[in-house]
């Protein structure tokens, strides 16, 4: 086994930051998965979140998680409030390993957007992605409608790489996406 099939064949690993916890999901959590997505302040940013998001959704979104790490497709984070165990979030890595690069996408809980959360986990997970799993490049994109997202990439040391016109298909629209992307080489914050 090489060393990158040892790291998908280990759990999927907590991180830490000053505030935050990334764990693995569990079935408990899709309540307060279910209760966070309501919000369409989260849904319409993202490229497929359903609003109005539906029951079941959460244990749907949940149980796809421990396969998606195991057959080495994705790595998807709990953002844990340290203090006090609060879901707060959800941060995650897509792979293309031929390419050795992910894709990194994330939202946080309305009631704590504007605290660094993002940013936070986001830098945490970069860090992973780049010693632990040795990707060579990390890229994300968002909506031109959604700057604060932007913002989060621009703070995560991520370099504004282009705008792609009706690049995804969303909601029956053709939407535009703002593209960004750090390599391993790059200066980190
Ligand atoms: C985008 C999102 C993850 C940001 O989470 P967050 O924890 O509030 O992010 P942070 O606090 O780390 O950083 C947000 C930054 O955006 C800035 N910001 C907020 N509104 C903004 C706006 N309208 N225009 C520009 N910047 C804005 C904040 O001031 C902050 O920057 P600062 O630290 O320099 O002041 C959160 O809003 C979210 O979940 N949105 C819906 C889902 C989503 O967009 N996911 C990403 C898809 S690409």
């Amino acid at each position: 086994m090489d060393s990158l099939a040892a790291h998908f064949a280990a759990p999927l690993p907590t991180l830490e930051t000053e505030r935050l916890l990334l764990r693995a999901f569990v079935a408990g959590d899709a309540a307060a998965v279910h209760d966070n997505l309501q919000d369409d302040r989260i849904a319409r940013n993202t490229l497929t979140i359903p609003h109005p998001y539906p029951a079941g959704a959460a244990e749907v979104f949940i149980a796809g998680h421990a396969s998606a790490w195991t057959d080495g497709k994705r790595a998807t984070w709990a953002v844990i409030e340290r203090e006090g165990g609060a879901l707060v979030g959800a941060m995650g890595l897509a792979f293309n390993h031929a390419h050795h690069r992910a894709e990194l996408g994330y939202w946080i809980a309305v009631s704590r957007w504007g605290r660094g959360y993002a940013s936070e986990a986001g830098a945490r997970v970069i860090r992973f992605g780049f010693d632990v799993l040795q990707l060579h490049r990390i890229e994300a994109h968002h909506y031109p409608e959604n700057p604060s997202s932007g913002r989060v990439m621009q703070k995560l040391g991520m370099t504004h790489e282009g705008f792609h016109r009706a690049v995804v298909w969303r909601n029956g629209t053709p939407k535009d996406n703002v593209s960004y992307a750090i390599l391993r080489s790059d200066p980190r914050p």
